[in-house]
């Protein structure tokens, strides 16, 4: 991912660059907080630091004739300043009326703004101001929003409805102060088709309403970003606990039968840090356009079909999007320089809870799997133009948070917290990190308040001296980290090498009903360079992997298949890149495709045809990859 364009930012974005955004928190926490320095989120206009918004409340018409969401949003704010204005942020949306207190029309001015931030919205209040409610309606170009025809469902009859919030799109479907910095309560009224069923990141439904409307309620305070809503012929089945999973008709069946350890999960979860906090979770399976496997939204998480293998070999994405429930969800990062907290935890819970389900022979793998790829992406970046992203603390300033969100976030993050507890003993750190999220929650924080804590807490009681600031502000991976290995991984790696010499298949020795979907992936990564088209036919033949069905071993293959002329799998892989918008496995298939000439045009005329089916999170890295 590439800084995308930015127009020059204006006077009014310095101005606002310099104010002091700070969350709106409760009396006992602000007590709290009052020795600390105030956050500045480089990526909203809004000036939260002088007015806040609460709550909002969505009261909004979803239109699939002309792609637009039309109706009102209304912010209760806190206006402890007592300013005479509120600048909230906007993005490829048109606001037509403001309200102030219910009844008193306003005025308003927008800014020109830039393509990646939008623009900042000044509505002219007063010391009696309670309430703002804007009157809008969005554009079927709004980023957040990706509207499907009934043919890109699993249905075929019906549209479909999605938002995607994280980082800084929600601005573009809700008029709002878009930062993380700010957590606020939310309601809506939505009104959709009434044969199809309206959910959000909130209490829902979980049959069709006779006619339409739809009511939902956030009663704990977020971020922004965790706003969502998703629209379409959806249907509910339990999963038992406090589980259940959402999907179209035909994947119901399917989605739940992929998904019975989710009620373990979250027990696990819980076992690990505490108490679940949001109620219910509760899984949507998307179509196949989902530009992310998953999404943290709460109460509901977004995933893509994408994971639903038949044989629960991907289900550690929900464990992720589980443990975002704590780190992201309940504890946020104040800006999108201290992503890591969010992703980086989630990482690391994510394969503890693993690990307590599976064991560890199965979460070795997997924190393997990721370990290969961040020692990659760790050279890619440190040889770029920003090697400072490689710093778990980033500095995004003037950047798309997208540039942010590379394996450095996630797994350097994740593996700095594993070697912390390796350190101090697993026991003394999970009291910790218990201690981190009760001490934190329903709240933002910084790194900085992360360093703090962490040394009040772990490092100075256990009169420990370990680095922290090596992980969090130098560049790449640190000596002292854990080293990740699997016994399963070198036996495969030794089979793996055979293969330019092998006379035939069983000169290799696999037992294919014996390896797990990991063991695939790693067997089919290590496919050495220099293997003929003649010996990568005959694995696809012996091990059926064009068509194998498990979308993480096809992106695998189809990689392999390119760096090696093997052509076969071109059909194949033409017909997962018009159906499949999910960026992770989109972005390296380009990228591998771009690198010879006869393979770009390969690629830019599969582009052609599926490029409509994609998310704008999805096509705007894509073009940028193909030079579209
Ligand atoms: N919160 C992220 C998705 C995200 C990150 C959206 C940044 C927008 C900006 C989500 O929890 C995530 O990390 N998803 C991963 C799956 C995970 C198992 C690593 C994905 O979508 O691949
Ligand atoms: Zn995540």
């Amino acid at each position: 991912m590439s800084i995308k364009n930015i127009l020059p930012l204006s006077i009014f974005i310095v101005l606002i660059a310099c104010s002091q955004p700070k969350s709106e928190l409760t009396k006992e926490i602000q007590t709290d907080l009052i020795e600390k320095a105030e956050v500045t989120d480089l990526h909203s206009y809004a000036n939260m630091n002088e007015v806040n918004t609460t709550h909002l409340h969505l009261d909004l018409a979803v239109d699939f004739d002309t792609k637009s969401l039309i109706g009102s949003v209304k912010h209760t704010i806190n206006n402890s300043k007592k300013t005479t204005k509120i600048i909230f942020d906007t993005k490829q949306l048109l606001v037509s009326k403001v309200l102030l207190n219910d009844t008193e029309e306003t005025t308003f001015t927008v800014s020109e703004g830039s393509e990646l931030l939008g623009n900042a919205l000044a509505v002219v209040i007063n010391e009696n101001t309670k309430s703002v409610t804007l009157f809008y309606n969005t554009f079927p170009e709004s980023e957040a929003l990706q509207w499907l025809t009934p043919q890109q469902t699993a249905g075929k009859t019906q549209p479909f409805l999605f938002t995607q919030g994280e980082a800084i799109l929600t601005r573009s479907w809700i008029p709002c102060q878009d930062s993380p910095s700010n957590r606020i309560t939310y309601s809506a009224n939505i009104t959709v088709p009434s044969h199809l069923m309206a959910l959000m990141s909130a209490t829902n439904p979980t049959e069709k309403s006779e006619d339409g409307t739809y009511s939902f309620e956030m009663t704990n305070p977020i971020p922004s970003y965790l706003i969502a809503l998703a629209v379409g012929d959806i249907t509910f089945k339990d999963l038992g606990g406090k589980t259940g999973v959402y999907a179209e008709p035909s994947m119901l069946e399917k989605s739940a039968n992929e998904f019975p350890e989710v009620k373990d999960m979250v027990v696990a979860a819980e076992e690990l840090y505490g108490d679940y906090k949001w109620g219910r979770f509760d899984i949507l399976v998307l179509p196949p356009s989902f530009p992310f496997g998953g999404m943290e939204n709460p109460k509901l998480t977004f995933a893509t079909p994408t994971i639903i293998a038949g044989d629960k070999s991907l289900v550690s994405l929900i464990a992720h999007e589980l443990a975002h429930s704590w780190s992201g969800n309940l504890v946020t990062n104040a800006t999108w320089d201290d992503f890591w907290l969010n992703e980086g935890f989630t990482v690391y819970f994510e394969n503890r809870i693993m690990e307590k389900i599976f064991g560890t022979e199965r979460s070795d793998m997997l924190l393997s799997i990721e370990y290969q790829e961040l020692l990659h992406e760790n050279d890619d970046i440190l040889s770029g133009s920003h090697p400072e992203d490689t710093h778990l603390k980033l500095d995004l300033k003037g950047r798309n948070p997208d540039d942010g969100m590379t394996g450095i976030a996630y797994v350097k993050g994740a593996l700095f917290l594993k070697t912390m507890e390796n350190a101090v003993g697993r026991e003394k750190f999970d009291v910790f990190i218990n201690g981190y999220f009760n001490h934190h929650a329903f709240q933002t924080i910084t790194t900085e308040d992360f360093i703090a804590y962490t040394n009040e807490n772990l490092l100075t009681p256990n009169n420990s001296d370990f680095n922290m600031d090596e992980w969090i502000f130098e560049k790449g991976i640190p000596e002292s980290c854990v080293k990740i290995e699997s016994e399963r991984f070198k036996i495969i790696d030794a089979k793996a090498l055979l293969i330019p010499e092998m006379k035939s298949i069983s000169d290799l020795n696999i037992n294919k009903e014996a390896l797990t979907t990991q063991e695939w992936i790693r067997f089919i990564r290590q496919i050495p360079a220099g293997t003929s088209v003649k010996k990568m036919a005959e694995l696809d033949k012996a091990f059926n992997m064009t068509n194998r069905g498990n979308s993480e071993v096809m992106a695998e293959w189809y990689i392999q298949s390119i760096r090696k002329g093997y052509t076969a799998v071109n059909a194949s892989m033409e017909a997962f890149l018009i159906e499949v918008g999910r960026r992770k496995f989109l972005e390296p298939i380009y990228t591998e495709l771009a690198k010879t000439e006869i393979n770009l045009s390969l690629a830019k005329a599969i582009y052609a045809k599926a490029r409509p089916n994609y998310h704008a999170i999805s096509f705007n890295t894509v073009d940028e990859i193909l030079g579209w």
